[in-house]
């Protein structure tokens, strides 16, 4: 997430300057060659560059492809995290569009905001459950809730939206902080899934899990985090491999930098992060890296605070394709184009030139 130097970002620019020269002057002779191969006439190829540009060109630039739309109507979803953030927009959301939003909010026994402000709707299409995705028991008795609470159409679709981010050098960051992030990020995303999927593969419907650009690609300083929504992803594959015998389909969406709008990062969260960070560490750990060290790679972390995009929209518009399309994508990533293009360079490229560009 760092903020490009000057340097890099002319390393990429001429990067992108040198990938367009060679494939201006490579693509044609490759094309010409292939075309001699088929035996067609090389003239051919100035049609197929303008072809292939064009594709791309769709590929990148133009608005989703309609692919038809399911009935909203008599559908229920179940979406976890919805005290606050994207859980809680989606919850609202969804309820508009004409769903019946199972809403599971972690607070809700305990009087938080985003609960009451949910359980205010009144309506019998809102119904919000006590859930902690960490807990067998909490989240049984949330099936069990929406369980009894369906219409005969059952359960349509879970949002698997409930997580939490940290950061944290690798030496600098405890088993237990691996842990925990795991237990909400990653396992309960699992468990929650395992427990409605009975519901969800009967109805034929959908499952939606939130990992995150940091599922795809890795970042310094983010490790706890990103191996959490690495395994989302992996976990997310898989199931999606095992549900198409069943009809049910399985989407990740993969938001790039939203901090500014869901406050999923606070200077307060940076500030208590850093402390623990620095008391837990191991004296040696301290003495190698340094105090001047540390306080720098916290002062990028509290940098972010804010940063990115302040308007919920793209990821919302994403996850409710995934709903109510009759064509899911199997991945969304609603994010800026410079954090799209780092995905693209660092998941397509090798190695060796991505660590270049960004490291
Ligand atoms: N914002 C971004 O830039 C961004 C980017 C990529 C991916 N994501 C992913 O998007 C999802 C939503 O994040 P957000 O940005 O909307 O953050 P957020 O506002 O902090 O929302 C996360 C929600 O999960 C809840 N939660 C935490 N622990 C839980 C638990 N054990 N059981 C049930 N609920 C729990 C939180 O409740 P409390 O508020 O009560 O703790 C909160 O309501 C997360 O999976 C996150 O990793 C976010």
């Amino acid at each position: 997430m760092a903020p490009q130097s000057v340097l890099r970002a002319t390393l990429l620019v001429s990067f992108s300057v040198l990938l367009t020269v060679l494939l201006g002057f490579g693509l044609p002779a490759l094309l010409n060659a292939a075309m001699r191969l088929a035996g067609l006439p090389e003239t051919s190829v100035t049609e197929c560059i303008v072809v292939l540009y064009a594709v791309f060109v769709l590929y990148v630039a133009t608005p989703r492809i309609p692919r038809g739309l399911l009935e909203v109507k008599g559908k229920a979803v179940f979406i976890t995290g919805c005290d606050s953030g994207f859980g809680h927009a989606l919850a609202k959301h969804l309820h508009k569009l004409g769903f019946t939003v199972f809403a599971g909010c972690f607070l809700k026994d305990k009087g938080g905001e985003g609960a009451k402000e949910l359980e205010d709707f009144h309506s019998d299409h809102m119904k919000v459950v006590q859930l902690d995705v960490c807990s067998d028991e909490q989240v049984n008795q949330a099936v069990e809730f929406i369980r009894s609470n369906l219409e005969e159409r059952g359960l349509w679709a879970v949002v698997n939206n409930a997580g939490v981010s940290t950061f944290g050098e690798v030496e600098f960051t405890s088993m237990d902080t691996y842990k925990q992030m795991s237990e909400v990020n990653l396992w309960g995303t699992i468990r929650v899934t395992k427990a409605v999927l009975p519901l969800i593969r009967r109805a034929k419907g959908r499952v939606v899990n939130l990992a995150s650009m940091y599922g795809r690609m890795g970042n310094a300083m983010r490790s706890p985090y990103c191996v959490t929504k690495y395994g989302v992803e992996a976990f997310s594959d898989c199931l999606r491999y095992e549900m198409k015998a069943w009809g049910v389909k399985v989407s990740v969406v993969e938001p790039g930098n939203f901090i500014a709008a869901t406050g999923i990062f606070t200077r307060d969260i940076v500030a208590a992060t850093a402390a623990k960070l620095w008391s837990e560490a191991p004296p040696d750990v301290k003495e190698d890296y340094g105090k001047a060290h540390f306080e720098h790679r916290v002062a990028l972390m509290r940098s972010y605070c804010n940063s990115g995009q302040k308007d919920v929209t793209p990821v919302l518009d994403d996850i409710t394709d995934a709903l109510t399309s009759k064509r899911p994508y199997t991945r969304y990533n609603p994010s800026e184009p410079h954090w799209w293009i780092r995905v693209q360079v660092m998941t397509h490229l090798p190695g060796a030139i991505s660590d270049f560009l960004y490291f």
